[in-house]
């Protein structure tokens, strides 16, 4: 009998702007391996089922996207520390073909990019973090386990910025973390003390059939050449705001790290093996500019 192949996938809805498709493949066919990864759309009343066929049908390892982050945790067997302290799930791993772990690796893949990609370290760094949505939550709740020495989260609807400085102040003993309104004023406050300003809100992000998004958060004399200054947006890869740091002589880290970074994690979780990060990156990039032109 042939061997079976070992299944991976993604759960999300809709699932439009996925890039998870094109870099697990391309990491399964250049290493040989005996995978294959199938993009599943799942409506949101069919997770439950959709979750017990991972156990039944014995698949692997399945990304998880929006809007099933948060709803998949009570179906889940187990949360590592990362997915309980940010109470979201993106990846879930089959063990011993019976228990689900339902991971976190959206923060470690920024952190890795950061050390990786322009080789600072979030220890001691004071942090101005713009949004309070998934994506800001795991990497305020990361930034602030791995030792940032304070945060400041900015967010258009305050109180979820507040609230979100809570959880992490809750969850992780020890942080100094405040929550506040994202107003030009305050923004520039926060920017003039920090060494790393990240944008964690989707503004910037290239939208099919729209004009291009050409607004920024931060005003441009507020960024300084000592910043480091972050995007999760990474469609197109240089957004307004990092288009605005680069010419403030400002270094700049685009979002595409964090993408094949949280990848790379859910990747050696599942299969054992490394993801070819290089090759991985030039195909992403390939894609993005094919998308836009
Ligand atoms: P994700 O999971 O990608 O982080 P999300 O959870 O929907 O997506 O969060 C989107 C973030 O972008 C939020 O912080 C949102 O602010 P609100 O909480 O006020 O909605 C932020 N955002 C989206 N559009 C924005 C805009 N035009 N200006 C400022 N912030 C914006």
């Amino acid at each position: 009998m042939a061997e079976v192949v070992k299944a991976l996938g993604i759960f999300g809805y809709p699932l439009a702007h996925s890039m998870s498709h094109l870099m697990y493949s391309t990491a399964i066919k250049h290493l040989g391996i005996n995978f294959q990864f199938q993009p599943y759309e799942v409506k949101p009343e069919h997770l439950p089922a959709a979750v017990e066929g991972v156990r039944a049908m014995g698949i692997r390892g399945v990304c998880v996207t929006i809007p099933h982050k948060g709803a998949i945790i009570p179906l889940l067997d187990e949360l590592t520390e990362d997915a309980r302290l940010m109470r979201a799930v993106n990846v879930v791993c089959l063990e011993d073909g019976e228990r689900l772990v339902g991971h976190n690796t959206d923060g470690i893949g920024f952190v890795t990019s950061m050390r990786k990609d322009v080789g600072q370290d979030p220890k001691g760094k004071r942090i101005l973090l713009l949004g309070a949505g998934g994506a800001a939550k795991a990497i305020a709740v990361k930034l602030a386990v791995e030792g940032a020495s304070h945060i400041s989260i900015l967010n258009r609807t305050p109180s979820k910025a507040e609230e979100l400085a809570e959880h992490v102040k809750d969850q992780v003993p020890g942080s100094e973390v405040e929550g506040g309104a994202l107003e030009t004023e305050q923004v520039g406050r926060f920017a003039k003390e920090a060494d790393i300003i990240i944008n964690g809100t989707s503004v910037g992000m290239w939208k099919k059939g729209e004009p291009p998004d050409k607004s920024t958060l931060v005003p441009s004399e507020q960024i300084m050449p000592h910043h480091l200054v972050c995007d999760v947006v990474y469609n197109p890869l240089l957004t307004p705001l990092l288009c605005s740091a680069k010419r403030r002589k400002a270094k700049v880290l685009t979002g595409l790290g964090m993408i094949i970074y949280q990848g790379a994690e859910a990747f050696r979780r599942w299969t054992g093996c490394e993801l070819p990060v290089q090759l991985v990156r030039r195909r992403l990039i390939r894609a993005l500019s094919q998308a836009g032109s």
